[in-house]
């Protein structure tokens, strides 16, 4: 294994099974990602590149090969490693928001520290710096219909990012904006990723926000190359 890898995935194979059909989507991947550094990857629609980052994120289990990350072995991981991994180890955004309707922009920032077991009002000043950084500080009281989609966004950026990951995945995170909210949630994103040293793999069609990152991967026929 790389010395600085932080995550390793060889020989990945997923493929889903439906009666005696079987769909292979990912048919031997090989990534190594060296710490803090960014991925970006893309790829056709349907060619497996939200399946590829549920493996990374411990959310889905590879059919074959081996996967690790942040030494965790994800293709045989016990029910509390698992648990510990998706808490502590990994931060996720998605291209929709996934906030919850009935909880303030603080207390969806908030909860994910709370569960992990932070006491409330240490979660609650956490979560309040984070809105700050991401340049929500006057909305903290705000729902999640009061927000803009790009505010929305800015709010899972800072939710993804309260228990400390090592390791951030973002799945399309700009998928629902228009151009300039697109930019703006990438640059909140990618300043607070730099300026913790996380670890960044995203999948995306902005080639502006692709372009980004530290490298390019293209996800064609089950595999990663190089673009
Ligand atoms: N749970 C599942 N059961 C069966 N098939 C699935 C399942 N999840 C995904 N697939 C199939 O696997 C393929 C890859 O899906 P995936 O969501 O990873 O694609 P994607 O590259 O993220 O596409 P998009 O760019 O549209 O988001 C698709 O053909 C999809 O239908
Ligand atoms: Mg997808």
């Amino acid at each position: 294994m790389n010395e600085r890898a932080v995550i390793q995935l060889s020989g990945v194979e997923k493929w889903f099974q439906s009666g005696v059909e079987r769909l292979q989507v990912l048919a031997g991947v090989e990534l190594t990602v060296e710490s803090g550094t960014s991925t970006a990857i893309t790829g056709e629609s349907g060619c497996g590149k939200t399946t590829l980052l549920n493996i990374i994120g411990g959310l889905e289990f590879p059919s074959a090969g081996s996967a690790v990350s942040a030494g965790y072995r994800l293709d045989a991981l016990a029910e509390d490693e698992l648990t510990e991994y998706r808490q502590h180890v990994v931060g996720l955004v998605f291209q929709f928001h996934f906030l919850l309707k009935d909880f303030t922009a603080l207390e969806n920032v908030l909860l994910p520290a709370y569960m992990a077991g932070v006491g409330r009002e240490a979660a609650e000043v956490r979560a309040g710096e984070l809105l700050r950084e991401v340049g929500l500080g006057e909305r903290l009281q705000h729902f999640p219909h009061q927000l803009s989609g790009g505010e929305r966004q800015r709010v899972a950026v800072a939710r993804a990012l309260i228990n400390d990951p090592s390791i951030m995945l973002a799945d399309e995170p700009t998928g629902n904006l228009d151009e300039d909210n697109s930019e703006l949630v990438a640059d909140t994103l990618f300043a607070l990723v730099r300026s913790r040293n996380t670890t960044l793999v995203m999948v995306t069609h902005n080639r502006e926000l692709a372009a980004r990152g530290d490298r390019l991967l293209r996800l064609e026929h089950g595999v990663l190359n190089r673009i």
